[in-house]
């Protein structure tokens, strides 16, 4: 996949959140690693499952290098900074994975509990979204815990399609094709 500089040109952006706090959305740095490891130990058990579905009590080194260092042309990966009170702490956080020469990515996305519910996830996928499409993705695609009601109906307000997994009836699966420009016809 090509990597497109207009999307990403639009990092880092600033959000005012709808009960008036202040973030910036940027790229994720290898220097974020203490600020993520701070953002996972501040997570609730229920988001932890809910995000890794498993119980996770830390996040394993290699898991660490991994999230602060997406691999060049099929990873990118996004976080969102407190800019007013806690400043430069990490509240949210979403990127997304593909195979070599494949033409759909998979994401993962993540908010801070005492953050929950005032859009931080829908500026995060409005920007990752941006950003596959223009790396030149055709779909996008999630699997989301059958019980994430949140997950499901953050992904079905962007127009994602919620589908069974076949191997599991615990997951779906979103489905969003980028191919289209929003909006289009
Ligand atoms: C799922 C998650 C990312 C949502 O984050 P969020 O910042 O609270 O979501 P937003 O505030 O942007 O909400 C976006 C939409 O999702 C839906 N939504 C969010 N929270 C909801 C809730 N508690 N109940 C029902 N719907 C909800 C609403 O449709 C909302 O639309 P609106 O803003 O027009 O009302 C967050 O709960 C989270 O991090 N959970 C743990 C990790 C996880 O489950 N990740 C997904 C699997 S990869």
């Amino acid at each position: 996949m090509h990597e497109n500089a207009s999307a990403e040109a639009r990092l880092p952006s600033r959000a005012t959140l709808r009960d008036g706090r202040r973030v910036v959305l940027r790229q994720i740095l290898a220097q974020d690693k203490a600020g993520l490891l701070a953002a996972f130990h501040r997570l609730s058990d229920d988001s932890r499952y809910t995000r890794f579905m498993a119980s996770m009590r830390e996040l394993p080194d290699a898991m660490l290098e991994s999230a602060t260092h997406p691999v060049a042309g099929r990873e990118f990966a996004l976080v969102a900074v407190s800019d007013d009170g806690e400043a430069g702490a990490i509240v949210g956080g979403a990127r997304y994975a593909a195979g070599p020469g494949s033409d759909t990515c998979e994401f993962a996305i993540t908010v801070a509990d005492d953050w929950h519910g005032v859009g931080l996830a829908k500026c995060l996928m409005h920007s990752l979204i941006a950003v596959a499409r223009a790396a030149g993705y055709r779909n996008m695609e999630g699997y989301v815990l059958a019980s994430n009601t949140s997950m499901r109906r953050l992904a079905r307000g962007l127009g994602f399609v919620d589908t069974a997994c076949p191997e599991d009836s615990t997951l779906r699966v979103v489905v969003l094709g980028l191919a289209e420009e929003p909006g289009a016809a």
